[in-house]
Parts: structure tokens; C-alpha cells; sequence
């Protein structure tokens, strides 16, 4: 639990660095929120039962890593969809995490309407003895989809998972809207974005630079760094 914790805590971390990032550097930040929760050594002895393994028969606990993947979940809510990828490619590429599985239910949700983007990541946690790969489950998802999520978690356990028809209809449905509204949003967002004065100038600035993020160009241009034209030079202000 322990190590799960601390694989947990860099996962965090690595996310509140984006985050703080993007507030001071960039004109725009796509994290709203980063939660993270451990499992309790209760839902975890439900979930192995669930799973089919049963907790008496005393698993190992690399047979119980196998079966439950979620003992340190991280959850970052973003504002548009299009944040949820952004956030995940930022986080998935850097060197010392692994991406071990992803599941894409913004693409495809599930048949009750759910949406989000989970992966399993995988982090070293240097420990004493030296380093331990720890699995943490990362759901990202936009503040939408996370009011969604939040409610149908509500109505699915009040109705001890035996909700309703109409119910399960009228959820389906709020999902759909939510999922407009995500769009609409989004929408609006980037035609604000393309009225922004310095953006086409920016576009313009950015072609032929793969390499440099466009935010940390931006404050360049924003500062009047000539280095924008060629390769960023020693006295870079950042
Ligand atoms: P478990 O459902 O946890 O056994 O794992 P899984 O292997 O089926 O993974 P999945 O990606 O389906 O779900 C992992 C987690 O995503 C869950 O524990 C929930 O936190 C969340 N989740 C998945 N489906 C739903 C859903 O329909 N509604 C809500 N509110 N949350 C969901
Ligand atoms: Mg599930």
C-alpha cells in the first residue's frame, strides 16, 4: 500500500508540475482539478472477491496487483475534451513513465453513457533497496463528464445496483447532453482562441518549430525574445 502510495504521489506531482506550469507560463491552463484517492484495505478485499480471488486463500500480492489495477487512482478533470488528450500525452510521454494499458470511453463509452480516458501508468518509486515499478490508474475526463460520473455513482449505489429503467434512460440521455454541451463548449472556446490577436501571428511564428511547445513560444513572443526566429539561444529568459 505503502509503495502504491508514493507511485501515487509522484503521479501527483508530475501533474500539479503541468499544472503550475501552465498557470504561470502559459495564458491557458487545460488542468482544472487533480484528485487521488488509495484504495481501502476493505474495497480491495471486495474487489479481490469480486474478481474471484478469495482474500482467505492468502494471494501473493503480485497475483493481487495483476487482478486489481486501481489501488492508487489518480483523477484529473479538465475543460475541454480536447485537454483530456493533451493531458495524457503530456503525462504518458515523459521518460520514466510506461504506459501499460489505455481505455479510450470518450471515443467509445460504455452502454449506460459513461465517458473518460483511463490508463494504467507505470512509475519507478525509489525506494532504499532501489527502484520499484508501481502501476497507478489514471482517469482523466472533463468537468462535464465528471458531474455525470459523479451522480450516476450516486444513483448506482443508492439503488444498491439495481437502478431503474427510466432512470438508467434518463442518465443515458443527461450523458448525451453533457457530451454536447462538452462540444458547444469547445466550440466556443477555440473560436474566442482564433479571435485572440497574437494567435494567427503565432501560428505563423510556430511554422517549421515541431520541437518547442507553442505555449513556451507564445511567452517568448509575448516577451519579444528575438531567438523565436532561429533555435532558442543561451539568455532564453525561461
Ligand atoms: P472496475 O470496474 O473497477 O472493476 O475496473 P475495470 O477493469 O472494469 O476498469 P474500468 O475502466 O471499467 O473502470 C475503472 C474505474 O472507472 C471504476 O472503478 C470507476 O471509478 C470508473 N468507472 C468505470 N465505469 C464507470 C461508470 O459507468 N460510472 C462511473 N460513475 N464510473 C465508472
Ligand atoms: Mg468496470
Amino acid at each position: 500500500m505503502l509503495e502504491h502510495r508514493f507511485g501515487m504521489d509522484e503521479v501527483v506531482t508530475k501533474l500539479t508540475i503541468l499544472r503550475d506550469e501552465f498557470t504561470h507560463l502559459h495564458d491557458y491552463n487545460p488542468i482544472e482539478s487533480v484528485s487521488s484517492r488509495l484504495k481501502t484495505p476493505e474495497s480491495l478485499v471486495e474487489k479481490l472477491r469480486r474478481k474471484g480471488l478469495d482474500p482467505e486463500d492468502g494471494p501473493s500480492f503480485d497475483e493481487i496487483r495483476a487482478r486489481v489495477t486501481d489501488i492508487a487512482g489518480v483523477r484529473v478533470v479538465c475543460s475541454f475534451a480536447s485537454d483530456v488528450y493533451r493531458v495524457f500525452d503530456l503525462l504518458t510521454e515523459q521518460e520514466d513513465v510506461r504506459t501499460v494499458q489505455v481505455r479510450d470511453y470518450i471515443k467509445e463509452p460504455k452502454p449506460n453513457g459513461y465517458r473518460s480516458l483511463h490508463a494504467l501508468v507505470e512509475v519507478p518509486v525509489f525506494l532504499s533497496g532501489g527502484a520499484v515499478p508501481v502501476v497507478v490508474e489514471v482517469q482523466l475526463r472533463t468537468v462535464a463528464m465528471d458531474f455525470w460520473a459523479s451522480l450516476e455513482h450516486k444513483i448506482y449505489y443508492k439503488y444498491r445496483r439495481e437502478v431503474p429503467a427510466e432512470l438508467l434512460a434518463g442518465l443515458h440521455e443527461a450523458a448525451e447532453t453533457a457530451y454536447q454541451l462538452d462540444t458547444r463548449m469547445e466550440g466556443l472556446h477555440q473560436e474566442v482562441r482564433g479571435l485572440d490577436p497574437l494567435a494567427p501571428d503565432l501560428v505563423a511564428g510556430l511554422r517549421g518549430h515541431a520541437g518547442p511547445d507553442p505555449g513556451l513560444l507564445d511567452v517568448l513572443r509575448r516577451l519579444g525574445t528575438p531567438e523565436l526566429d532561429g533555435e532558442p539561444g543561451p539568455q532564453a529568459p525561461v
